[in-house]
């Protein structure tokens, strides 16, 4: 069964996207079957992947709306292992269509439920909001991948996420957890980035990946060629991140299994 991990943090421009992206290709490339669900109206997750929104059918707003299932809206990528449920920019009215719903919170894990078996990963690129977006996301998902930018106002929008993540733990999904807070475009040469890390680990002792992602021009280049950075540049100190990023998720994993058994 998949592991479902939501990429969120309301803060626009952290790297949920590029953690997305990255991540889930590594984990195909070791094997792993991933499906990874853009659940943003700006679909940087989906060109990231290279996918033409141009000529997609179907994207995660018909399933939102139950006009198709999940499964309808997969495409294939052309890396190892990786589908994509695309969105496009329709998704961007959802948040307000979604209100009339029934189960406006929990469509979205209604529709992963009858996947699960499928895959062994499935991410969700969260949106820059709270929204009933992201609170689908966090519903339908066992943990959370919190991507932080090492920067001043860093910790006052976790806080808020966190509270977030526990009201949504309280009242709609008691098992979800978070999975890391991620430190990216980490450059060590700044004294705030130092003093944001410390304050961070400070509050959450436990829940800080090990692994950093440094700013590192490729991961933004990527994009711009439809291809992961852990295919367009694999000798990078970015590729190489988001690699060690995805054996610490599998160590978690082994983790988990063995606390179970
Ligand atoms: N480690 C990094 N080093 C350099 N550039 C990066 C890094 N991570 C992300 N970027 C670039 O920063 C920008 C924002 O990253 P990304 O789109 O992943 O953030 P996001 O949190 O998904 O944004 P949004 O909130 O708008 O969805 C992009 O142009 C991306 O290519
Ligand atoms: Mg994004």
């Amino acid at each position: 069964m998949a592991v479902v991990i939501a990429v969120a943090n309301q803060k626009g421009g952290v790297g949920k996207s590029t953690t997305a992206v990255n991540l889930s290709a590594a984990l195909g490339k070791r094997g792993k079957r991933v499906l990874c669900i853009d659940s943003d109206a700006q679909g940087n997750l989906t060109s990231g992947f290279g996918i033409k929104k141009k000529s997609l059918e179907f994207s995660v707003y018909d399933a939102l709306l139950g006009r198709k299932t999940l499964s309808d809206t997969i495409v294939k990528t052309d890396f190892e292992n990786v589908s994509v449920v695309p969105s496009t920019s329709d998704l961007a009215g959802a948040d307000i269509e979604l209100i009339e719903l029934e189960n406006r919170q929990s469509r979205l894990k209604m529709q992963i439920l009858t996947l699960k078996s499928e895959y062994d990963y499935i991410f969700i690129d969260c949106p820059p909001s709270l929204s009933l977006l992201t609170v689908n996301a966090l519903c339908a998902s066992d943990s959370v991948i919190i991507p932080l930018q090492c920067e001043f106002h860093a910790l006052e929008g976790l806080s808020q996420l966190v509270e977030s993540i526990k009201l949504v733990k309280r009242r709609f999904n008691p098992n979800i957890d978070i999975e890391g807070i991620l430190f990216t475009m980490y450059d060590g040469r700044l004294q705030l980035t130092h003093q944001v890390v410390d304050e961070v680990k400070k509050h959450f002792p436990s829940k800080t990946f090990e692994t950093i992602i440094p700013r590192n021009v490729r991961l933004s280049e990527a994009p711009s060629h439809g291809l992961p950075c852990v295919y367009y540049d694999k000798g990078s100190k970015g590729a190489q991140s988001y690699e060690a990023l995805a054996d610490e998720i599998l160590s978690h994993s082994k983790k988990k299994a063995v606390s179970i058994n």
